[in-house]
């Protein structure tokens, strides 16, 4: 079954061509970083318009790629939610449209459902029980899978997502935007041990707060200018880098420990972190774990992801009426 997947929630328009849950025909990524660079973040308002313009050329370039005509495709699948409105709507509206006319299956996708599936695409099914990391430009959230398709959050953040730390830490260090990537390369360069940043892992649970991380990274950075001193940046984004995955591995492994369950899941495009990606590995092979984890290139927004997650739920029985709308607060589960 070959599936047409859009993606439209933030500010990539994404679309791809996926055979039977696996198999990516095409996967193409149009991101709009470059016109929300200046102000720092992505308006809702230019995201829309931007993916109006996008939408259709890249259709036509992902059918062209994939070696597909419509006529070749099963069903479609759409991003429904969570996201910003507007960008949401223009990928809804496209979807419909096409599964109006062409007389097509429907399935609406949770976007984070989609982060979860960019493993299936990369390693085949994966059985629950698992628990789910979710850490994205909007998300950090931990989520305990018993069965197929249901869901139970057991904590998230109660301030900035992780991205949204990332990003905002490394616009106060000078770095580009999305500033993550761009953090993690430099902090590659720095000792990790420099400074020693405050671990939130005083407050209960599973939940995560980095505001106070965050705040400590601008008085350290100040105050050393104060003094006159130009702090070594490398270091600082090491540390903070530091700070920030040794909670969320510390919390993730104590989650699958919690629940008795031997498989975790990372998703989202916080999980490209290079140092995430290797403390988390090391730690889980230490415990026994089972850890899946998706290529760097689908762990940021994408198309394909939403096409896995949609044949599955589709190979279920799963519908979604025409008259679905767009729902920016769509909870998982
Ligand atoms: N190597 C990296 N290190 C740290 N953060 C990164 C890295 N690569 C990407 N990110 C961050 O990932 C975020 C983008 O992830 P993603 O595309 O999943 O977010 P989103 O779709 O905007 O949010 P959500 O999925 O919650 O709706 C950005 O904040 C970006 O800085
Ligand atoms: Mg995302």
């Amino acid at each position: 079954m070959r599936i047409l997947g859009i993606e439209t929630s933030c500010d990539e328009t994404a679309l791809a061509v996926v055979d039977d849950g696996r198999a990516v025909l095409a996967n193409l990524i149009s991101s709009q970083a470059h016109l929300h660079e200046r102000f720092g973040g992505v308006v809702p308002e230019v995201a829309s318009r931007a993916h109006l313009e996008n939408l259709n050329p890249l259709l036509d370039l992902a059918l062209r790629e994939s070696g597909t005509t419509l006529k070749d495709i099963d069903a479609i699948a759409v991003t429904v939610g969570p996201g910003l409105v507007g960008a949401l709507l223009v990928g809804i509206t496209a979807a419909k449209a096409l599964a109006f006319a062409l007389g097509l299956p429907l399935i609406g996708v949770h976007h984070l459902e989609g982060h979860i599936y960019a493993n299936v695409l990369a390693h085949g099914a994966i059985e629950p029980p698992f628990v789910a990391f979710l850490v994205s430009g909007g998300h950090t959230m931990l989520v305990h899978a018993p069965e197929p398709f249901r869901y139970r959050i057991l904590g998230q953040t109660l301030d900035d997502a992780a991205g949204e730390a990332f990003d905002k830490v490394a616009r106060f260090l000078g770095l580009g935007f999305p500033g993550g990537p761009e953090l993690d390369r430099l902090a590659m360069m720095g000792d990790p041990d420099a400074i020693r940043f405050p671990r939130a892992v005083t407050q209960r649970g599973y939940d995560f707060s980095l505001s106070g991380l965050k705040t400590a990274v601008v008085r350290h950075v100040t105050a050393e200018r104060g003094r006159g001193r130009e702090p070594a940046l490398e270091d600082v984004a090491a540390s903070f880098q530091e700070a920030v995955v040794e909670v969320q591995v510390d919390k993730t492994l104590a989650a699958a420990r919690d629940t008795g369950v031997a498989t975790i899941v990372l998703g989202g495009g916080v999980v490209a972190n290079t140092r995430l990606r290797a403390l988390m590995s090391t730690r889980a092979e230490q415990a026994g774990i089972r850890l899946f984890t998706p290529p760097p290139e689908l762990c940021t927004d994408n198309g394909a992801m939403i096409a896995c997650a949609g044949f599955y739920r589709l190979s279920r029985g799963d519908r979604t009426a025409l008259d679905v709308g767009a729902s920016p607060g769509l909870p998982l589960g």
